[in-house]
């Protein structure tokens, strides 16, 4: 079993889409282990973003996820960084598969993807560590 980190992002939870989005992961069969909603300040945006500081629309990257209250999620299964990834679509919504979260539910990158999914095991346990203490997660 692996976990990986899904946020859906304010657009998405300002949408009103969170639930649809949870339910498509629930349908899959993958398993949440861990789930809150929280208001991310710079600080906690800086690392979770850590290694696109400096880039262009890295600014843009900060003020959008930090303009109200996420939702943050430990999501397990067989390779589920990879599942979960294939499920959420590509970064750009507009070339984003009808069919995946990002396909079927955001338009594109100026209004918002509404979701993050962590691209490795590396910075699968950055972001896990980073959002969830070790008490937050149930492993059942
Ligand atoms: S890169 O340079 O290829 O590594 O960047 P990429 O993986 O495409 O994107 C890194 C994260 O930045 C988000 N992103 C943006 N957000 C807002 N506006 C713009 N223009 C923009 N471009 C990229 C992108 O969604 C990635 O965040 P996550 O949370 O992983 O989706």
């Amino acid at each position: 079993m692996e976990q990986t980190l899904v946020l859906i992002k304010p657009d998405g939870v300002l949408k009103k889409v969170a639930g649809r989005i949870i339910s498509r992961f629930e349908d899959k069969g993958l398993k949440i282990e861990a789930l809150k909603m929280v208001w991310i300040d710079e600080e906690l945006a800086k690392s979770h973003y850590e290694e696109h500081i400096g880039k262009s629309f890295f600014q843009r990257l900060l003020s959008y996820i930090t303009q109200a209250p996420l939702i943050a999620i430990v999501i397990s299964g067989p390779e589920a960084i990879k599942v979960v990834r294939n499920l959420v679509g590509k970064t750009n919504p507009v070339k984003a598969e009808p069919g995946t979260i990002r396909g079927d539910l955001a338009l594109d990158l100026e209004s918002g993807n509404i979701v993050h999914a962590s691209d490795s095991q590396e910075s699968a346990a950055k972001e896990i560590d980073l959002f969830f203490s070790a008490e937050e997660i149930y492993s059942y």
